[in-house]
């Protein structure tokens, strides 16, 4: 290995050199979005704004201004923040004005927590997913180093899409505080640090053993030059304060004083004086009340009251602000409220769901998009994971090794020389759709055939995304031919090597609804739901299950598109249950439309685990 010359203070790791002594390169990868959902927009608006449609989804194509009167959309996306910044950098590269962050630290808390299920919101102790819990196995995997690679990788790209006024807020606690602030002193410079704030939490306090009971969390803030956006902030007079004061004759409260600069005596008002200029030690913000309204059931959600100060000390109106660990979507929330622009991202199906239905529940909340890298992402994992290794075209090679990757995980055994049969699987034979296009009716036809043409009674067919409402269809038409159908989602989790490696991989039935489509007056539409239905139950926990008194008690949101045009889910009516509203009407609203003619209505449900399932109608509206 070649001598690393170290030529200032620096923290040094295993595995932040490479052999010949350079500095490794963070991974940056620049992938497409696609918009796969857009909230509190109409159609008619999107559609004066949309240039291209390409298919199942929008791709989103960053033409929009940077205000929203320039028709800005506040985006949620959903996937690993490395990819995500990383494809970021196109479009946002020194234009963001506030990123905080708050990345896991901690090594247990954070794998569960308790959500409330149904109308009566009995609680269940829920586990996190596989990936989730896998963020955090991945941070710690290998210790120190690889906590301390993860986060220097992503400061890196934070610092790159920072605007010249931008300012990053990085939230931590004491297990790890002293070495990311070793990391911001090398990506920004010793000059770029702001402050150390210490955020005190009151509360209760156990006695300790031997050392002070730990009170604090640490927030550190830096920024890329002394043109960072910048505005004091008051809190109330602390009552020592106000006590020093006495009443004039007119009732005002005033104080004779030594002028500290100029020198001689001097006369302070109370009311002239703007409030206690905030320090650096913020003791005023209690944590997140169990019992609160403001609460998520986000194990780690912190206080909007933190967020308004920092929103407020970083960032003026309209200014775009970002955090990239979002969570239950705390940042997102305040900066909606502030009226700013935001951009947020989390890994978690449960952290975006919880973030959609926060924002959702904010008056008069702006249009926003939620993302994701979707089959961007898949394409790029099955590009770096199965390579050229048997001289055969990088194409064919990464598609066989894909196939007999999944067959395993599921369990089955590849097959040769079938033209939709991929595997078996004890009776079943198994068809496994590809990882950049959905799973359609024709393509399970095929495969259905085959095996009626082979004399097979049973087939299981695994994709990561469908063509929509096909399911009963499908089933219904396969057993005329007297085979029994299976669909099967494919879990993102098989992207993540240690979850595969484990086995820690499971595959679900989609579920399916069916919905009533009324035409209470002319021009008018309505929604009613008739069933949900999750095939197999048994795979569902049974402290779950012991819950469910009901069908719809699967069901936490669900939403209407009510002139879907096979791109992206427009939301036009939705209903959620909340921790303090459990109740979900099964009927939605009337819809009316303008004109008369043939209109395709999707219907989404996202139930108890975060998954969504879609079901498009056909009307004739008169
Ligand atoms: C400490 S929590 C953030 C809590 C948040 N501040 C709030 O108020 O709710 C950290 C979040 O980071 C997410 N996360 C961890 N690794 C990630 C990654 N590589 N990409 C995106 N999100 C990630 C986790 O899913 C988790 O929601």
């Amino acid at each position: 290995m070649a001598k690393i010359e170290i030529t200032k203070t620096e923290l040094v790791w295993p595995g932040k050199y490479n052999d010949d002594g350079t500095l490794k390169e963070v991974p940056r990868v620049n992938l497409p979005f696609q918009v796969i959902e857009t909230v509190n927009e109409s159609r008619a608006t999107r559609e004066a704004q949309k240039t291209t449609s390409l298919g199942l989804f929008d791709v989103y194509e960053g033409k929009e201004g940077d205000t929203f009167d320039a028709g800005w959309k506040n985006k949620l996306i959903w996937g690993d923040n490395l990819l995500v910044m990383g494809s970021l950098l196109e479009k946002f590269a020194g234009k963001i004005d506030l990123i905080y962050i708050d990345p896991p630290f901690a090594t247990g808390a954070d794998f569960s927590f308790t959500a409330p299920i149904g109308d009566s919101g009995d609680e269940v102790f829920k586990e996190q997913s596989v990936i989730e819990e896998k963020a955090y196995r991945d941070t710690w995997g290998n210790g120190t180093a690889s906590y301390v690679t993860m986060m220097n990788d992503r400061l890196r790209i934070i610092r790159d899409l920072l605007s010249n006024r931008g300012t990053l807020y990085v939230h931590c606690d004491w297990r790890v505080s002293h070495l990311i602030r070793g990391i911001l002193d090398d990506v920004f410079g010793v000059s770029g640090f702001v402050n150390e704030v210490a955020w005190h939490y009151f509360g209760f306090k156990r006695k300790t053993a031997k050392n002070f009971p730990r009170k604090h969390d640490t927030i550190l803030v830096y920024a890329i030059s002394d043109d960072h956006t910048w505005n004091v902030q008051y809190k109330p007079h602390r009552t020592e304060y106000v006590a020093r004061f006495k009443t004039d004759k007119d009732g005002r409260l005033y104080r004779d004083d030594v002028n500290p600069t100029a020198g001689g005596a001097r006369t302070i008002y109370l009311d002239e004086v703007p409030g206690d200029i905030v320090d650096s030690v913020w003791d005023d913000i209690p944590p997140v009340n169990p019992m609160g309204s403001e609460r998520w059931d986000y194990p780690t959600q912190k206080p909007e009251a933190l967020f308004e100060r920092i929103i407020k000390a970083s960032s003026n109106p309209g200014d775009l602000v970002a955090d990239f660990f979002c969570g239950s979507g705390t940042t997102l929330a305040v900066a909606e409220k502030l009226g700013r622009r935001w951009i947020g991202c989390d890994l978690g199906r449960w952290g975006i769901h919880v973030t959609r239905k926060r924002l959702l529940g904010i008056k008069n909340s702006k249009p926003f998009e939620v993302l994701n890298l979707g089959k961007y992402e898949r394409q790029y994992w099955q590009n770096v994971t199965f390579s050229d290794k048997h001289g055969k075209s990088v194409n064919e090679q990464a598609l066989y090794e894909y196939l007999a990757f999944i067959l395993k995980l599921y369990g089955a055994q590849p097959l040769a020389g079938m033209e939709q049969l991929h595997g078996k699987r004890g009776k079943a034979m198994v068809h496994i759709g590809a990882v950049d296009a959905p799973v359609t009716i024709a393509e399970i036809d095929a495969a259905v055939e085959e095996c009626a043409k082979l004399k097979q009674s049973e087939l299981h067919v695994l994709g990561w995304e469908w063509e929509m409402g096909l399911y009963d269809l499908m089933a219904e038409a396969a057993k005329k031919r007297g085979v029994k159908l299976l669909l099967l989602q494919i879990p993102r989790e098989v992207m993540e090597q240690q979850a595969a490696a484990k086995g820690d991989v499971r595959f679900f039935e989609l579920a399916y609804l069916e919905a009533e489509i009324t035409q209470p007056k002319k021009l008018t539409a309505q929604v009613a739901l008739k069933d949900f239905v999750i095939p197999n139950t048994e795979l569902i926990p049974e402290e779950v299950r012991s819950k469910i008194k009901k069908w719809s008690d699967f069901i936490d949101y669900w939403a209407v598109d009510w002139d879907f045009r096979n791109d992206t889910f427009m939301q036009g009516w939705v209903a959620y249950r909340t921790r303090k509203e459990r109740s979900l009407p099964l009927i939605s609203d009337q819809h009316e439309y303008d004109k008369q003619g043939s209109y395709r209505i999707l219907v989404k449900v996202i139930d108890i685990f975060g998954n969504d399932t879609t079901q498009a109608f056909d009307v004739e509206v008169r």
